[in-house]
């Protein structure tokens, strides 16, 4: 039922922890499911990404898509990060089954609310970024989980 590369990333996922001082940090939860992912980025002074990193109450699909979407994102810009979709995460893993496809919108939606953070931090707009709906970053900080 999950591709190999799935059960690869559920089994060795990459990029589990959290930076210290990072540049945006972002928590999004899943109304469905109750599960949580955070997603911590550093970002240069080009606006490249050169570190993500995740921490998640989540289910195998959530786990695997993290970490698959954390990879994509090294190395890229700010602007091109924000194009990475599920969808792609999803290609990138060769397929989730249907009922785990909302799963991925939580590393998608992470990566939307630690950029939003980054952005905020920095008094900068970066166009095409909404605030995601599922972003329960407030308030909560320094609080571990
Ligand atoms: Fe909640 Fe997958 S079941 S993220």
């Amino acid at each position: 039922m999950y591709s190999e590369k799935v059960m690869d990333h559920f089994q060795n996922p990459r990029n589990v922890g959290e930076i210290e001082n990072a540049s945006g940090v972002g928590t999004v939860g899943n109304a469905k499911c109750g599960d949580i992912m955070r997603m911590y980025l550093d970002i240069d002074e080009n606006q490249v990404i050169r570190e993500c990193k995740f921490k998640t109450f989540g289910c195998g699909a959530a786990v695997a898509t993290s970490s698959m979407a954390t990879e994509l994102v090294k190395g890229k810009t700010i602007y091109e990060a924000l194009q990475i979709t599920n969808q792609a995460v999803m290609e990138a893993l060769d397929g989730l089954p249907p009922v785990k496809v909302h799963c991925s919108l939580l590393a998608e939606e992470a990566i939307h609310a630690a950029l939003w953070d980054y952005a905020e931090k920095n008094n900068i707009k970066i166009e095409g970024l909404e605030k995601p709906k599922n972003d329960i970053s407030e308030g909560e900080e320094e609080e571990e989980y």
